[in-house]
């Protein structure tokens, strides 16, 4: 009788270290980010906030790098599935991931694409073409389609729970950053117009 652990190897140690590294990255950003927000401190520590996003950005690609590392290290470690050997369709949608991601690395640039906002640098408007007329959030969703194309590149089923996992983080920092960011734009608004109706009086 087939049982779990012959699809899932639930007790391997780089499972533990992909999941607690997919966990880890979006949880440190946010706090780093609404940190720098309040006080500022990374803007004071490279002196200049341009200085500061850039040392975020880095940061936040490197700890991407270590978590695709770590995913791979995971699914070589776990057992192979035959029925969910897809490696044409994982490559589609690996495809189709990195289309999404760089396109919106493309369109937002550096500080755009990592938390520019919070050191108080906004776009001048809201970016609405390709990727963006496609899902409002082709960062996070596409880097969700990779994790996915992997799984089924590689017929892990391991893969589809780290997948479900980068899901829901996503979803809930989602939920968390959009109002806020939001806000930070509202904020402007509120001022331009402010200072507008100043000079008309
Ligand atoms: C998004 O914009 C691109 C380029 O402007 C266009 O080619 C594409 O058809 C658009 N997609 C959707 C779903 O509107």
């Amino acid at each position: 009788m087939a049982s779990l652990s012959d699809f899932v190897d639930l007790s391997s140690k780089p499972l533990l270290w992909s999941a607690a590294s997919i966990a880890f990255n979006p949880i440190f950003w946010n706090i780093v980010a609404r940190a720098e927000y309040r006080n500022h401190f990374m803007t004071r520590i490279f002196g200049g906030e341009y200085n500061g996003c850039y040392v975020l950005a880095f940061t936040i690609f490197s700890l991407g790098i270590v978590r695709d590392h770590f995913y791979q290290v995971a699914l070589d470690d776990q057992p192979f599935y035959a029925p969910m050997h897809q490696p044409i369709i994982g490559a589609g949608l690996f495809a189709a991931g990195s289309i999404l991601v760089l396109s919106s690395m493309w369109a937002l640039g550096v500080t755009g694409t990592y938390l520019g906002d919070y050191f108080g640098i906004l776009m001048d408007a809201p970016v609405t073409g390709f990727p963006f007329n496609v899902t409002g959030s082709p960062m996070y969703w596409g880097s969700t389609l990779n994790f996915l194309g992997v799984a089924l590149y590689k017929g892990k089923v391991a893969g589809l729970l780290l997948t479900a996992q980068v899901f829901v983080l996503y979803w809930f920092a989602l939920k968390w950053e959009d109002p806020f960011t939001a806000e930070i734009y509202a904020k402007r608004e509120r001022e331009q117009a402010k200072k507008k109706g100043g000079k008309k009086q």
